[in-house]
């Protein structure tokens, strides 16, 4: 079965299921699944049910498509989202992502935790993502070139939209939360940088780093959407000679930024 073939028959499935059109498609990074509170939710679906997605590899991984309203749209959110250090290939970290736009979502919100490497990040921040690095991370567009989807050689001058980039900063200053503005250099994980790599990312022209985001964004420029990312700084790469990350740490730091994430996304639905 082609690619477009599986999109298809996921999208057929979930039709039977939700009869609506989203307008806005959501990624909830680590620790930040909080934001589906905010949601009037119709109805979830399991990953499981629907046809073609990535199977869970973690027992107890369990994740959902959820479909429901907010600020007068309709959005479809993923509780959970598949990374590539998971074992799941390129092609199906994107998967869902595809799904979406099937869907016929126009707008992709996405949010994850993030290692700072600007020295003046500090923990707990967010930082809007207004540009990213690829080059550390498998491009989900290798391989023959799904013409239904998009071209062979997407343009990425503008990746993340300027018009949503702006909105955002509007929210965030009328809601007096502060806010960073970056680069995300993507990496594959699984584990954190060492210290001579925090060192070479942030010569490299980024501010942050993190092991998500990248591909799907690349996979939603191919389609055309229009693209929002936001990181939660939940560490700082570039630290004293002792210091450690733990996996705890970024989750604890992503747990207690996600009211203000919240804030920002549901307002920012509102008027995307
Ligand atoms: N590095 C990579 N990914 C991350 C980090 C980090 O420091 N923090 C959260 N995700």
């Amino acid at each position: 079965m082609t690619i477009p073939e599986q999109i298809g028959a996921a999208v057929d499935f979930i039709k039977t299921r939700y009869a609506h059109q989203p307008d806005v498609g959501i990624v909830l990074g680590s620790g930040l699944g909080n934001f589906s509170k905010e949601l009037f939710v119709d109805i979830s679906i399991p990953y499981e049910e629907i046809p073609h997605f990535p199977v869970a590899t973690v027992v107890g991984h369990q994740g959902k498509l959820i479909f429901g309203s907010v600020g007068g749209k309709r959005v479809v959110a993923m509780a959970g989202r598949f990374h590539y250090y998971e074992g799941y290939t390129p092609t199906e970290v994107v998967f869902p992502i595809r799904v979406m736009k099937a869907l016929g979502i126009e707008t992709l919100l996405v949010s994850n935790a993030a290692g700072g490497v600007n020295p003046e990040f500090k923990v707990g921040e967010l930082m809007i993502i207004t540009d990213h690095i690829s080059m550390a991370i498998v491009n989900p567009l290798l391989g023959r070139n799904i013409e239904e989807l998009g071209p062979r050689f997407p343009d990425m001058s503008q990746p993340y939209s300027r018009d949503l980039i702006q909105k955002a900063a509007a929210i965030a200053e009328e809601q007096k939360i502060r806010i960073k503005y970056g680069v995300y250099f993507g990496v594959t994980g699984p584990t954190f940088e060492t210290r001579a790599e925090y060192k070479m990312i942030k010569i490299l022209g980024a501010d942050a780093v993190g092991m998500s985001t990248v591909q799907e964004v690349i996979a939603a420029c191919h389609m055309g959407l229009k693209v929002f990312a936001i990181s939660v700084i939940t560490d700082l790469g570039i630290r004293e000679e002792d210091n450690t990350i733990t996996h705890q740490e970024v989750l604890e730091a992503a747990v207690a930024a996600e009211p203000l994430l919240s804030s920002i996304l549901t307002r920012l639905i509102a008027v995307c």
